[in-house]
């Protein structure tokens, strides 16, 4: 149900009652001086209803509030020069909202989502762009709607896709990040951030593998521009010249019909086409067969394409398989082509000595995309691609604009990253990962990496043990568990029918199961098999009992299909 406006507002008056009185006091201070002397801010309108009541030294916090209420962004830095206290009381009332949102998101009784269809949401939240503006009060109302009505994706219970929990220490990193409003394209304006970056980057190289000399990397949008980046920097690397000439139509390049369809996507977006984006057949776990790898090279070297990128994956979207990266590794030395891991997923393997051995032969890669906000809990979004030749990402990208990179400045213009990149203004992704790193240590991250292979181990048996239940992958390689619910209805049936019929199963109980908002997990198909949840465990906060709860819920709703 809809919350009325009134209700939410109650909220807000909590948030602002628990601010120190003496912020309190000095928000009405403010207020009173702009009434006072409206010309302090001289051009810029005072709120009406500022200042409206005098303050007196024991001034009833709910009466601030209410005045505070009306006030605008005209009554905030920088628009009113002396509007810091007003700004730190609206602030603070904002970051009680957040706080009363990530205590209840960590309860399990709270709902993980409030669903409802997108013209019933339309009509319940307010997303006009006004003519008028609108007063603080009614920002606040908005920022507490649009938290009610977003999927709790912090929560224990919320499976959906990767979620990795919400980090605190990350969260607080990106409120800073956000705060300092960085952009990474220059040394000059970004030299701590841009320090920093540096200072990962070469800690991730060392885990991938790669000499002291080898390596560079740009923190990206998102896995899957990170594996663009990386086909766009072999491709510059095999064909320099298409930078500047523009593309022949004989270039092709492979990854597993289990790949992320961001490769494919790249061949789209760079010129190659789809159609010379090459899929190779998986086994039973969903891992590339590298014979049929070099079969494919080989075949379209004989047809006259030319072969020159083949991209591996550490960790596949939906079963979480590891290619032989050892035997692609080689059949690319064999192919000469560039050979690229996709780590996006499972990169953060790297951070467990126990289970590293997982990823041998990522060491020997060109490239490597690898998302901190994947496994290691990072907030989104952080992501990064590697690339083993130094130079490689900068000769790739550079446009050299003059308004950005001169080369006449008084500091050491190498440490001006942004011409590595594809974007021009690049988001400051470093410093949540940064924080949060350092906040675990390597010692941390190898605890929380176990553990959360323990819990898979843990999910997959209990699975295996439990009435109605079928898993897909025996043992899984990594953290995705795939699985069916059969209701008791159709057990009896054979393989063929059964299987036509679970079709529809895991789409009900995943409907029935966000009206309820306990839980979420996501479902799929693939190939010939009928739609199954895939289940990713990835949140430290989740525990043995939120799986257990996991099974019983989905057998809940499902035991009457
Ligand atoms: C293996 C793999 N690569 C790339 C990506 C894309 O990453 P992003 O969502 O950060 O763009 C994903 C996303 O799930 C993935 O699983």
């Amino acid at each position: 149900m809809n919350k009325p406006i009134s209700t939410i507002f109650v909220a807000s008056r909590r948030a602002l009652s628990t601010l120190h009185p003496s912020a309190l006091a000095t928000v009405s201070k403010t207020s009173d001086a702009l009434r006072d002397n409206p010309v302090v801010n001289p051009g810029i309108p005072v709120a009406s209803g500022v200042g409206s009541a005098r303050r007196t030294d024991n001034t009833d916090p709910k009466e601030v509030l209410n005045r505070i209420a009306k006030l605008h962004d005209t009554d905030l830095l920088p628009n009113n020069v002396n509007g810091w206290e007003n700004s730190r009381a609206f602030l603070q009332q904002v970051v009680d909202i957040l706080y009363d949102y990530i205590k209840e998101e960590h309860k399990r009784s709270t709902k993980v989502l409030d669903f409802h269809q997108p013209e019933d949401l339309k009509k319940m939240i307010d997303l006009k762009i006004p003519e008028k503006p609108m007063n603080l009060q009614e920002l606040l109302e908005s920022c507490e709607q649009v938290l009610k009505y977003s999927v709790r994706t912090g929560h224990p219970r919320f499976f959906n896709q990767i979620s990795c929990g919400l980090d605190l220490v990350s969260m607080a990193g990106e409120w800073l990040t956000a705060t300092a409003n960085t952009n990474m394209f220059t040394y000059e304006v970004a030299p701590v951030f841009t320090l920093m970056e540096h200072e990962v980057i070469r800690r991730m190289i060392d885990l991938i593998g790669w000499g002291p000399n080898e390596g560079d990397a740009i923190f990206t949008p998102g896995g899957a521009i990170a594996n663009m980046y990386a086909v766009n920097a072999a491709r510059h690397y095999h064909f320099p010249g298409i930078k500047a000439q523009g593309m022949s139509d004989k270039l092709c390049i492979f990854t597993s019909e289990a790949g992320h369809y961001s490769i494919k996507s790249a061949a789209a977006v760079l010129g190659i086409g789809t159609d010379r984006c090459f899929h190779i057949p998986t086994d039973d776990i969903g891992r590339m067969d590298p014979e049929a790898l070099e079969r494919k090279i080989e075949e379209c070297k004989r047809e006259g394409l030319q072969p020159f990128f083949v991209c591996a994956t550490a960790g596949t979207t939906v079963f979480g398989a590891i290619d032989p990266l050892q035997k692609i590794a080689d059949i690319c030395k064999r192919q000469k082509t560039w050979f690229h891991v996709d780590a996006a997923w499972g990169g953060g393997l790297l951070l467990s000595p126990e289970q590293k051995p997982k990823l041998a032969g990522i060491e020997r890669a060109n490239s490597v995309t690898w998302n901190p906000h994947k496994l290691m809990g990072a907030l989104l979004q952080c992501s990064a691609c590697f690339i083993r030749h130094d130079g490689l990402l900068m000769d790739t990208h550079q446009m050299a604009a003059d308004y950005l990179f001169q080369k006449d400045k008084q500091y050491d213009v190498k440490y001006d990253t942004g011409d590595k990149a594809m974007q021009c203004g690049r988001h400051n992704d470093i410093f949540k990962l940064w924080l949060m790193w350092r906040s675990k240590g390597m010692e941390g991250y190898r605890r929380q990496v176990n553990d959360l292979m323990d819990m898979a181990t843990y999910f997959t048996d209990r699975l295996k043990a439990t009435e109605g239940y079928e898993v897909i992958i025996d043992k899984p390689e990594y953290l995705n568990v795939s699985f069916w619910y059969v209701p008791p209805s159709i057990r009896h049936l054979d393989d063929k029918e059964k299987y036509a019929r679970l079709e529809t199963i895991a789409p009900k109980i995943k409907a029935k199961m966000m009206e309820r908002g306990t839980t979420m997990v996501g479902y799929q198909p693939d190939g010939e098999k009928p739609n199954f949840f895939r289940m990713i465990i990835s949140n430290p906060g989740t525990t043995k009992a939120d799986l257990d709860f996991l099974i019983d819920e989905i057998a809940d709703i499902g035991k009457d299909l």
